[in-house]
């Protein structure tokens, strides 16, 4: 499993049309949802991840049931919810798990969770959350590695994000929902990701306004019922394959995709000249013949995806021209520069900006994957790439990505999984 690669023979032009999975940090979010209701929830188009399979694990720790009823829907059952304490062996795997805090501190007024490290784009901590669980009443120790945190009773509060934190707008929310009066969560994250959550906690009888602005209101209710929901599709894999058809100057329908969610990006692949063409529930991109430089600078939600942000320079650095690439998110999310630059690429940092001088064509190498996105990176890199690249420890894509070179092979490239 770890020894997986991924070979690619570059240069095809991908055409035909991709099926968008579930997304990924939507599915996970609503699966911490889940345990605030006692009851059976449904969870339609979730995606087979990596990071789906590992909070079912955290999940199940917690006295969950959680089971695949078909192909892409769960079944979770937190009747038995009765265990607080979610462990280093399964956090350290993926830091989203910390997102299980909330709903314990809602149902069960206890939560031990260990501390999520860092990870390769960063050190990723969690004060904005603390600060938010501690608005609400709870008091929070952080020793030993372990954020432990317990409650009377949670009370509406005003609360005020130093960042809008897709991670703590999500999990203050989910306590938010079952405390005592009204709390108000400002310069909240606006991601479609909060809008469904939020959506969702509705449906369970929550009574969450505001969601998708800055300003959240939560009125907290005494108890929420269970659901049976749809997951959102994935606007990064959307962003993903829409980078890829103007990469290879190739034609792509995105089936499933929500163009609601791709704005920014839209925006910036016209400027390269791309054609976009928008339709209710697909979108479809013509590759232009030749990519224009544009300037990107990544941003809370509308703005630019810092999750977009190392597939666009691969489109960057073959472009006609120099472009700016900051990155205004994470502190060290410029991993993928030194293997694009193994492939040829003409890129200088400075700081958090990446100068992206064009170059005629990439050449193939064996190349190393780090971080989900990063790795998505190298991917497209080997699509227009000459020659073979060879994309080492592929278990990262699979983190985010369903069966991502399938869909790749299904487009025309020249994709193939090895042990
Ligand atoms: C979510 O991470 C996503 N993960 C990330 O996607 C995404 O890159 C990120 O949002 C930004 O859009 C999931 O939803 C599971 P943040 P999250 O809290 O919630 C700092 C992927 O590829 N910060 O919005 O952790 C933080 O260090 C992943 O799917 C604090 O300082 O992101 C970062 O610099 C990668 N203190 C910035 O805020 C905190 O308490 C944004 O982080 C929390 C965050």
């Amino acid at each position: 499993m770890d020894s997986e690669k991924f070979i690619i023979s570059g240069g095809k032009r991908l055409e035909g049309s991709v099926e968008i999975s579930g997304a990924k940090n939507s599915a996970l979010s609503i699966m911490a949802a889940s345990l605030l209701t006692k009851d059976e929830c449904i969870l339609r188009n979730v995606p087979h991840l990596t990071d789906v399979e590992i909070m079912s694990a955290v999940i199940r720790k917690l006295g969950v049931k959680v089971e695949w009823i078909n192909n892409d829907t769960l079944c979770i059952d937190s009747d038995n919810f009765n265990n607080y304490e979610a462990p280093y062996e399964l956090v350290k795997k993926m830091r989203a798990s910390i997102l299980v805090m909330g709903p314990l501190l809602a149902r069960l007024k206890k939560a031990k969770i260990s501390l999520p490290g860092g990870c390769a784009i960063g050190a990723r901590p969690v004060d904005f959350h603390i600060k938010g669980f501690e608005a609400l009443g709870a008091k929070v120790e952080v020793e030993k590695g372990y954020i432990e945190a317990e409650i009377h009773k949670l009370k509406g509060n005003d609360i005020y994000l130093d960042f809008p934190s897709l991670g703590a707008t999500e999990n203050i929310m989910m306590a938010a929902v079952l405390a005592n009066g009204t709390s108000v969560l400002r310069n909240a994250a606006r991601e479609p990701e909060i809008v469904a959550l939020a959506e969702v906690l509705n449906q369970m009888g929550a009574d969450v306004q505001g969601a998708g602005t800055s300003a959240i209101t939560i009125n907290g209710v005494a108890s929420l019922k269970p659901v049976s929901v749809t997951i959102i599709p994935d606007r990064i894999e959307t962003g993903t394959f829409m980078v890829a058809a103007a990469l290879t100057g190739g034609n792509i329908t995105l089936v499933g995709a929500d163009p609601d969610h791709q704005g920014a990006l839209i925006d910036k692949l016209r400027l390269t000249g791309a054609k976009i063409t928008i339709a209710e529930k697909s979108l479809n991109v013509q590759g232009p013949d030749m990519i224009v430089s544009v300037d990107v600078k990544t941003q809370p939600y509308p703005g630019f995806p810092t999750d977009m942000q190392a597939q666009f320079m691969v489109l960057m650095s073959i472009a006609n021209g120099t472009s700016l690439i900051s990155e205004t998110i994470f502190e060290n999310r410029f991993i993928h520069v030194s293997e694009l630059k193994r492939m040829g690429a003409d890129i200088i940092i400075s700081g958090n900006t990446a100068m992206v001088k064009g170059v005629s064509t990439l050449s193939g190498a064996p190349v190393m994957a780090t971080d989900l996105r990063a790795s998505a990176s190298l991917i497209l890199a080997g699509l227009v790439a000459e020659g073979q690249t060879v994309v080492n420890r592929v278990y990262h894509l699979d983190r985010g990505y369903q069966a991502i070179e399938k869909k790749f092979a299904g487009l025309g490239a020249v994709i193939k999984r090895v042990k």
